[in-house]
């Protein structure tokens, strides 16, 4: 694989790549390793979502980031990773190392009756064998689906159901700066509800006391079996191209997340390009991405993307804040990395927590900065570029998806032009257009639209687990013929897009997407709510936080009285009205409180700790139209706190219910 080296390079490649994908991917394709070479690059078309890149080809991924590299990188080091505590050591794995840990969980995994197309779920912290358990699950042609240390039980049970997996990996427990997280006694409460599970296989790392079930296998056990039989070395399960490599959930705008599901081929070809591009990844990089593994960035950029190009992956087990907010620095300095590839979320808080963090850090390895995740504002850009890089290392700022499987639009450090809070240009490959609400496509600069993608590229989203229809219905059916991101883009005069924010029902809360009816769902399953609708708000660390209003049973009853005074939207400007309201209010806080503390609860139960409102307000009623469908826009100027750009309420069925939860946010 060749790298772009040059903006001219770019130009040239971007224009082969549109109108000539075969040749062009033809020939990326050729850099890597197949057991049998395709027939087609490109077929299938947008229409059904059932396009399919290198059919026909046979190979396994894991060969191609592993096997590869013996020969030549054997020695050089795969994987890195930095613990918790500072006090532990770090452990390495070599190119040479890595596989066999690989090769050795593979054929725990084939011990256990796992084989090609089995769905695997795991829920794991950030620890080597986290790596492993994937990379295995790749080896043998099972299906993995890592679902984020975070979430709840529920959330689990869920996934495994969807899935239709039958086997779990798990660890006892996890570390994340002072808190030990129970990942084992979460899934055997995710499993009390879901179809019946073959086998829970459970890597002991802290020596917790965790209960034994029967369908439980001790990691360390069997790791010892397979070692002493000797006979773990062998190749990797043949996939075809299109065989799926891997579902992991993801939120979108209904209620209930979706299992976006990647192919084998298209997804290694993407990653491997993409990191090899934008990162213009050189021999003895070190890339420490901090994204967990339980998110696609941990698939596409921890894992695939660096190892399919031979480079060093840096995994941190921790928080960016623990012991203190100078931790990822001390890492950087120590493992001298040279590309840094975060998200805005974790920018904006260690630059909130002050710049003593990085006094006397040795940042001088850095050579490259990347963001991820959500749009990065500003003033958190100048700080990444300034006072990380000093000045000197290019900022990436990439968009992209869980669906797109890696970067679709970014600049490729040091090589195309960068503008601070611009994506920049799309890759080679990537045909993005702007199209107004009628569809129609913009043609013009310097002007904002719905962002589309007109052309399919490698590792675009296969399939939604279990229901394709969804996947249609989706991505490729509110414009017909586009892949729909649900993004909204501004694209200046040079073509170059900035990206601004989600135009459908989806958040963006510390980069973590998670989808308002989701929440809502959750929030409904608390005793006493009988209705709740949650919307974003400008969060100064998160990006976005969490607005709930919420309608509870006994509440309305015990306003009863006031809600019909209160009828009229003039009434609060009464004083007289006020007093009473106020009465009713203090009657009314210490269940109020309740509901607040419950509805939390339920939130971190039903999804996790990431999903929790950062407000929460009871009201008395919804604005709603006439139809009775929540009128959100109305709800997200409130959460703004702007007031006064509320606009026409005439519609609404009870315009009144304006005022009063404008008064009870205030
Ligand atoms: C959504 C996708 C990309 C992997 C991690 C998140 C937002 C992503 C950017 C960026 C502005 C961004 C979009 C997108 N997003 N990258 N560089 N600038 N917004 O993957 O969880 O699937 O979320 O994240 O809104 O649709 P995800």
């Amino acid at each position: 694989m060749k790298r772009i080296e040059s903006f001219e390079e770019y130009k040239s490649a971007y224009a082969e790549s549109i109108a000539n994908p075969d040749k062009f991917w033809g020939e990326i394709a050729e850099s890597f390793s197949w057991k049998k070479k395709w027939d087609t690059v490109l077929s299938g078309t947008f229409a059904d979502a059932k396009n399919r890149w290198f059919d026909g080809g046979e190979l396994n991924i894991t060969e191609n980031l592993l096997d590869r590299h013996l020969a030549e990188k054997g020695n050089d080091v795969a994987l890195i990773w930095e613990p918790n505590d500072h006090s532990v050591e770090y452990r390495k794995f070599t190119y040479t190392e890595l596989h066999k840990e690989v090769c050795i969980a593979a054929e725990m995994l084939r011990s256990l009756g796992v084989k090609k197309g089995d769905r695997v779920c795991i829920y794991m912290s950030m620890v080597p064998e986290l790596v492993f358990s994937v990379l295995a699950c790749a080896r043998i042609g099972a299906v993995h689906s890592v679902i984020f240390g975070g979430f709840s039980a529920k959330s689990i049970a869920d996934r495994v159901d969807d899935a239709e997996a039958d086997f779990v990996i798990t660890m006892d427990g996890g570390l994340r700066g002072n808190k030990t997280i129970p990942l084992k006694s979460v899934v055997d409460d995710a499993l009390t509800s879901t179809r019946k599970i073959k086998i829970v296989l459970v890597f002991n790392y802290l020596n917790l006391p965790t209960e034994k079930k029967e369908v439980d296998i001790d990691w360390n056990e069997l790791k010892a079996e397979v070692v002493s039989a000797n006979n773990y070395i062998k190749a990797g399960e043949t996939l075809q191209s299109e065989d799926p490599l891997f579902i992991l959930y993801t939120s979108g705008s209904t209620g209930k997340p979706k299992g976006v599901v990647h192919s084998t081929a298209g997804y290694m070809v993407w990653t491997a390009y993409t990191f090899l591009n934008v990162f213009q990844y050189e021999k003895g990089d070190i890339h420490f991405c901090t994204a967990d593994i339980g998110w696609v960035t941990g698939h596409s950029y921890l894992i695939y993307g660096p190892l399919l190009n031979g480079s060093t992956s840096l995994m941190f087990e921790g928080i960016p804040t623990y012991p203190d907010a100078g931790r990822f620095w001390d890492i950087v300095a120590k493992h001298k990395v040279s590309i840094f590839y975060t998200a805005p979320t974790a920018i904006r808080s260690l630059m909130s927590a002050g710049d003593e963090f990085l006094e006397r850090k040795d940042l001088s390895s850095l050579r490259i900065l990347g963001s991820v995740g959500e749009p990065i504002n500003e003033e958190a850009w100048n700080w990444y570029h300034d006072k990380i890089g000093k000045g000197n290392c290019p900022v990436v700022d990439t968009f992209w998806q869980t669906e797109t499987g890696g970067v679709m639009i970014s600049s490729l450090a040091g090589v195309t032009p960068s503008k601070p809070v611009f994506a920049t240009l799309p890759m080679p490959g990537v045909l993005p257009v702007l199209l107004d609400d009628k569809g129609k496509e913009i043609l013009e600069n310097d002007l904002t639209g719905n962002l589309c993608f007109k052309q399919s590229w490698p590792s675009m989203i296969r399939t939604t687990y279990g229901d394709h229809e969804r996947c249609i219905l989706n991505y490729f059916s509110t414009y017909k013929n586009y892949y729909f991101t649900g993004d909204g883009a501004y694209r200046d005069e040079n073509g170059m897009y900035r990206l601004a924010g989600r135009v459908d029902d989806v958040l963006n809360v510390s980069g973590h997407r998670i989808g308002t009816a989701e929440v809502e769902n959750a929030i409904n399953h608390t005793h006493g709510v009988i209705e709740s609708a949650v919307v974003g708000y400008p969060h100064d660390i998160k990006g976005q936080g969490i607005y709930a209003f919420v309608i509870c049973d006994a509440h309305a009853k015990s306003l009863n009285a006031t809600q019909d005074s209160s009828k009229d939207a003039n009434a609060l400007q009464d004083s007289s009205k006020d007093v009473a309201q106020d009465a009713s209010r203090d009657a009314s806080q210490g269940f109020e409180q309740e509901m607040v503390y419950s509805i939390t609860k339920t939130v971190s139960e039903q999804i996790g700790a990431i999903a929790k409102p950062d407000k929460i307000v009871i009201v008395n009623g919804l604005p709603k139209t006439r139809s009775g469908k929540i009128m959100r826009r109305i709800l997200r100027k409130i959460a703004e706190g702007e007031f006064d750009a509320i606009g026409d309420t005439t519609t609404l069925l009870d315009p009144s219910v304006v005022q009063e939860i404008i008064y009870k946010t205030k």
